[in-house]
């Protein structure tokens, strides 16, 4: 997804210097700004250990790993198809979009926070899931990233130097961090655990259940777009900001769901993501009793082709124009900040729209203790049904082509759901 940023960039930086530098405090531009709290581990149980992996794109958390990660991520053939030459052209983009990529990520603090967040909130899961789910502790936190470190294949490295497989057998459980599905997230992100699994595992010819080498035992939670607790973090977010407004304007305030945008392409090839974006605006509209106009829109559209629309930032400056200048935005598809919300709304989208006091950004899920607990409910459940994926996993893109795709579902369904995988 962060492709889409990338490719977004070189118009941006078009842009005057001067335009950057906005309104805001050293302290909302700077991402890292904020002190995460000290983690402890509570494991007491004695079925364990469980891997809780989560999944998620990354970012770079320095400058310096900004070329590494953009050369990943234009080597992704999930989430940039760049044709036959993608070999050629994928360290070409990367290589020239890098110096003003840095310049873009100097901008918010000098890094990405998604590390920082996905550890905590993953290690504090954990201590809750030791409590709650004690016949499965210790639960180990692990994170995953696809394009930045720690790597996919680090973490599973360090799965094997930690006791799990290598005849050992032992369970792991990979998280999906984007709540709704799309095969450029979370479907690149399981290509991608599936091919490590296969060259430092071995490959299972029976579909992937039946532990015969004692290799880890993997499940899949895939999508969470409507769990209680997440919708219930999101709309307290939303009510916080609401809070903010004079009370005789709040019930006119637009709410502004964003989320970043995919192509035509891809939509119409099946991908499940816009549905599941909806249905997560709708469950969180409906917890907040559609207490106030909404839209869902879409951010980070870039390039010739047909993007899904509308625009976040068009939409921003439409209703503007119109003389909607109380507009609260909701990122809706994040589980923490990164570039797409501290860089392209709080900065860009605030200020195309002239940086009008009306116009405000919900916070995002971070450290939320409300977002953590339902991360931990989420996977008690898992571990509790203990259900391989979704069978909602099971089923490719109607315009799916991809052998990848194909053995990477029929392994993570493993043998009672592998036949439905077509
Ligand atoms: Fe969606 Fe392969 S592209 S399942």
């Amino acid at each position: 997804m962060a492709l889409r940023r990338s490719f977004a960039l070189p118009q941006q930086l078009l842009r005057p210097a001067a335009r950057i530098s906005s309104g805001f405090s050293k302290q909302q531009r700077n991402g890292l700004a904020t002190a995460v709290p000290p983690v402890t581990q509570d494991a007491t149980g004695s079925r364990g250990p469980t891997a809780m992996v989560f999944l998620n794109m990354g970012g770079p958390s320095t400058t310096d790993e900004v070329g590494d990660f953009l050369s990943r991520l234009f080597a992704d053939r999930d989430l940039i198809p760049l044709g036959p030459l993608q070999t050629y052209l994928g360290p070409l983009i990367a290589k020239r979009r890098t110096p003003k990529i840095v310049k873009q990520y100097s901008d918010i603090g000098g890094g990405s926070p998604i590390r920082k967040w996905s550890e905590y909130q993953c290690e504090e899961m954990c201590k809750l899931l030791d409590k709650l789910s004690p016949e499965s502790a210790p639960h180990k936190p692990y994170v995953a990233f696809r394009y930045a470190s720690p790597l996919t294949e680090d973490m599973y490295a360090q799965l094997l130097a930690d006791g799990f497989g290598n005849g050992k057998g032992g369970r792991a459980v990979a998280f999906t961090q984007y709540p709704q599905y799309s095969c450029s997230t979370t479907g690149s992100s399981l290509n991608e655990l599936w091919k490590w699994r296969t060259r430092l595992e071995g490959k299972r010819a029976d579909g992937g259940e039946v532990d015969v080498n004692g290799s880890i035992q993997w499940s899949v939670i895939d999508r969470w777009p409507t769990h209680p607790g997440l919708v219930e973090a999101f709309a307290r977010n939303i009510e916080d900001q609401l809070k903010t407004y004079p009370e005789d304007r709040r019930a006119g305030v637009v709410l502004l769901f964003s989320a970043h945008s995919l192509p035509m392409s891809v939509v119409n090839r099946g991908d499940p993501y816009p549905a599941e974006v909806a249905a997560t605006v709708h469950a969180v509209m409906q917890r907040l009793n559609f207490s106030n106009p909404y839209r869902l829109c879409w951010q980070s559209q870039v390039g010739p082709s047909a993007w899904l629309g509308a625009q976040t930032s068009d939409t921003v400056q439409e209703y503007v124009k119109r003389g909607q200048t109380d507009l609260v935005l909701v990122p809706i598809a994040f589980t923490s900040d990164h570039i797409e919300t501290l860089y392209e709304l709080d900065l860009e989208v605030m200020e195309e729209a002239g940086n009008l006091p009306g116009v405000k950004r919900a916070e995002s899920l971070n450290g939320n203790p409300v977002f953590i607990e339902a991360l931990a409910n989420l996977a008690h459940d898992h571990l509790r049904k203990g259900e391989k994926c979704s069978l909602q996993m099971t089923l490719r893109c109607q315009g799916c082509k991809s052998e990848r795709c194909l053995e990477q579902k029929k392994f993570f369904a493993g043998q009672k759901y592998a036949p439905l995988v077509q």
